[in-house]
């Protein structure tokens, strides 16, 4: 843990340069619109420690897989949204020294995300090796008004000298990806130009052939007036620039306006990606910098209006929420449905910024509660349209007759995850999709999901899970064996307790739907009937059968469920007695000991009751809760928000507090000693249903919102906004009351602490 930020309410602020920690700042204070995004790497030259990172939403790369052995079944490639061309690059050199953090006295340093307005900013002051002294301040903003759009406003100003500057604004495509398998570049050059005043490179993605096209212009102004330039072209290889040279003098700043314009295939025709390119550039710089700043940071303000969370009495609990929510945010605005929410968005490479199980199990509350309907619905939407390939993914493992599996990492819904215990062996995530659907449904009441995509979906997935299970005659009971769990501190295990619990759920779940499309639509159930070549009869009876007869580990002596069969051989040691010097596990202990360790890395059991909360009573849960939660070390992001929640329940008022500072402040105190790799974003949303179920034990039953709100000792009040129903919803909650404000829609009932109560 390192807590070397500084708390503020809107602000996230580092003092000082810190070469040690910059990896961990570049992921803190990374910016993005839904469409593109960068990490806080700086603008002018870095010889130090440094990921570079900038990436464009659905611009990725089939990187050959490499394993160390095959297996049958691996897919041939893992997708990565790759580091894309950067526009950032303003380079100074004073009188042909280079500006550099890593080579200058640095004093002053300052870095500021304020999340209110999503604006990057940095100053300090450097002396050069020679001793000339500059002032810097950068400001720089990826347009949430136009997602193509990004601007920067780049002060120096010399403190001890007048003399010759020249700044090198540039595209850059000629980006490697760190994690790149064999050293590939991914780009090739397609087209590049610079032109007096601006500079244009279009790069096109080796095999997928995407072409992205970035381009950028500048205007320069001393004293507030456009300054004297003389300014030489460049061109290299994926690479174009403008050489600018002038006078500074001292005390006089000079502001460089960089604007940039990022364009890419999927949405535009790619022979007009340059004129359309030069057309931003036009738009951008007519406007200039404060009024473009203006529409972005009016747009944040409206994002902010909708799912603002208040915390009173607690400075690091409210960063942690709206650092939360403003990355969540600034990764997926729900405007576009071919996109998704990649576990590190758009602030690192890990994880290839595909699409996960975390999307439905934890991102679609968050959406469904702040935003329009449609744009869960669009999440929704993306599983459908990749139905095809779940079903193809399942045939490539030997499953037949429509089975769909869906995959543990996808891009465009075909497999690309490389290690077997995951790829093939965790298996619950193919019900995650189900799981949202139920989800999506319960929260908005829109039935028909099931009779336009949603039915297709759970038959494929019904199917999978009627051939995956197998009849034990030794224990009379459908068995699951040799999988992985959302605990992937353990591997190949059987009968992992909620693997078979989502099963036995899902094959109910699907006849449900089926009930429901059958009685509104029987044309469209026909249809579907005939599509998926469905015997209705004899499926349902086999998932009936397989659901009423599947085996559940539990320890009846404990009275607590079961992990997995073996669960109970394993040495019960609580993480609090391990030694600091162990954590975290992943990067201290072998892999084989891991695996034979009690220790689990994310909620399993628990995410299991807390996904099934009504099914078991509150006696179940807290034995299961105290049996488990000591031997979680919650070394997956995803972890702590659901320990809040189920504490929230139990009245563990203490603990859940401390796990929600864990889940808030996860990247912010870089807990697991991984921020430097990227942020955790999909567990932020984690971070808001720690707030909004867990302390304001929001639930949907039977249509109706209920809550059962209570306030961390910690905290004066706060508060929560939600949408549901054609309603906007205001929670407030202080020690003396909780008030719930209609601020928008028809009358509701809601009910609060168990009874109900008309919101007007
Ligand atoms: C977790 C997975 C998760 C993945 C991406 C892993 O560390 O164990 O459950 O899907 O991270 O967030």
């Amino acid at each position: 843990m390192k807590q070397y930020l500084k708390q503020d309410e809107w602000k996230i602020i580092e003092e000082g340069l810190n070469p040690h920690y910059n990896q961990i700042s570049e992921s803190v204070f990374s910016l993005g619109n839904g469409r593109m995004g960068q990490r806080a790497n700086f603008e002018e030259d870095y010889s130090g420690e440094t990921l570079q990172g900038s990436y464009v939403a659905g611009v990725y790369y089939p990187d050959k897989t490499r394993v160390g052995w095959w297996k049958n079944g691996y897919p041939e490639y893992f997708a990565k949204v790759l580091n894309a061309p950067s526009w950032i690059n303003i380079k100074l050199k004073v009188e042909n020294q280079r500006l550099d953090l890593a080579t200058c006295t640095v004093e002053n340093f300052v870095r500021v995300l304020d999340m209110k307005t999503g604006l990057l900013q940095r100053s300090f002051v450097a002396t050069l090796p020679g001793g000339k002294k500059v002032a810097v301040d950068a400001k720089r903003f990826c347009s949430m008004a136009d997602g193509e759009i990004g601007a920067i406003r780049y002060q120096v100003t010399a403190l001890n000298f007048s003399g010759e500057i020249s700044i090198e604004l540039s595209v850059d495509a000629d980006v490697v990806n760190k994690d790149s398998n064999y050293d590939e570049k991914f780009w090739n050059e397609v087209y590049k130009e610079a032109q007096t005043g601006s500079a244009i490179v279009t790069a096109e993605t080796r095999k997928t052939l995407f072409h992205v096209t970035t381009a950028m212009t500048y205007a320069i102004h001393s004293g507030g007036k456009p300054a004297a330039i003389k300014v030489g072209e460049n061109m290299r290889e994926k690479y174009a620039d403008n050489v600018v040279q002038t006078e500074i003098k001292q005390d006089i700043p000079l502001v460089i306006f960089k604007y940039a314009a990022v364009l890419s295939s999927e949405n535009h025709a790619k022979d007009k990606l340059v004129e359309h390119a030069r057309a931003k550039l036009t738009e951008a710089l007519t406007a200039g910098f404060d009024s473009l700043f203006e529409q972005h940071a009016k747009v944040w303000a409206h994002k902010w209006e909708e799912c603002d969370i208040t915390i009173d009495g607690d400075i690091a609990a409210q960063q942690g929420i709206r650092f939360n929510i403003f990355q969540l945010t600034q990764t997926y605005t729900g405007e576009d449905e071919r996109l998704n929410i990649g576990p590190k968005g758009f602030t690192g490479e890990k994880y290839g910024g595909s699409t996960y199980w975390d999307t439905e199990a934890y991102c679609l509350p968050f959406f469904l509660s702040t935003a329009e309907e449609k744009v869960a619905r669009n999440l929704l939407v993306y599983r459908y349209k990749h139905l095809p390939k779940a079903i193809e993914n399942a045939q490539k493992l030997g499953f037949t007759g429509g089975a769909a599996f869906y995959p543990f990492v996808t891009m465009n819904g075909e497999e690309c995850h490389n290690e077997w215990e995951i790829t093939f062996e965790e298996i619950h995530r193919t019900s995650a999709m189900a799981y949202a659907m139920r989800d999506y449904v319960d929260y908005t009441g829109d039935q028909h999901y099931f009779t336009e995509f949603g039915l297709e979906v759970l038959i494929g997935i019904a199917r999978f899970w009627e051939q995956r299970v197998n009849w034990s005659s030794d224990k009379n009971k459908y068995v699951i064996l040799g999988v992985t769990g959302p605990n992937e501190y353990e591997n190949n295990v059987n009968n992992n307790w909620y693997t078979n619990y989502l099963g036995a759920w899902t094959l109910r779940f699907a006849q449900q739907a089926i009930n429901y499309v059958k009685g509104h639509d029987a044309k469209r159930y026909a249809e579907i009937v005939a599509k998926t070549n469905f015997n209705e009869k004899a499926e349902t009876e086999k998932w009936k059968h397989i659901s009423d007869n599947m085996y559940y580990p539990y320890d009846t002596r404990r009275k607590v469920i079961l992990q997995q069969d073996g669960f109970l051989d394993k040495e019960l040691i609580r993480a609090a007695d391990l030694k600091p010097e162990f954590r975290p596990l992943n990067q201290k202990w072998s892999w084989d000991r891991i695996l034979r360790s009690c220790f689990i890395k994310q909620a399993d059991v628990l995410q299991g009751i807390f996904l099934f909360e009504d099914d078991f009573d509150l006696e179940t849960i807290r034995k299961n809760f105290d049996f488990y939660e000591p031997m979680t070390v919650h070394e997956s992001s995803l972890s702590p928000c659901v320990h809040v929640i189920l504490a929230s329940k139990l009245g563990y008022k203490e603990q859940a507090y401390q796990f929600y500072l864990r889940t808030a402040r996860l990247d912010l105190d870089d807990y697991n000693n991984d921020t430097e790799e990227g942020c955790h974003i999909t567990s932020m949303a984690g971070t808001w249903m720690s707030v909004v179920k867990g302390f304001g034990g929001m639930r949907v039953r039977d249509g109706k919102l209920h809550f059962t709100p209570f306030i961390p000792d910690q905290w004066k009040s706060y508060s929560f906004r939600v949408e549901f129903r054609g309603r906007v919803l205001k929670v407030k909650v202080s020690n003396e009351k909780t008030e719930t404000i209609l601020e928008h829609g028809e009358p509701l009932e809601v009910m609060m602490h168990g009874k109900p109560v008309l919101l007007k």
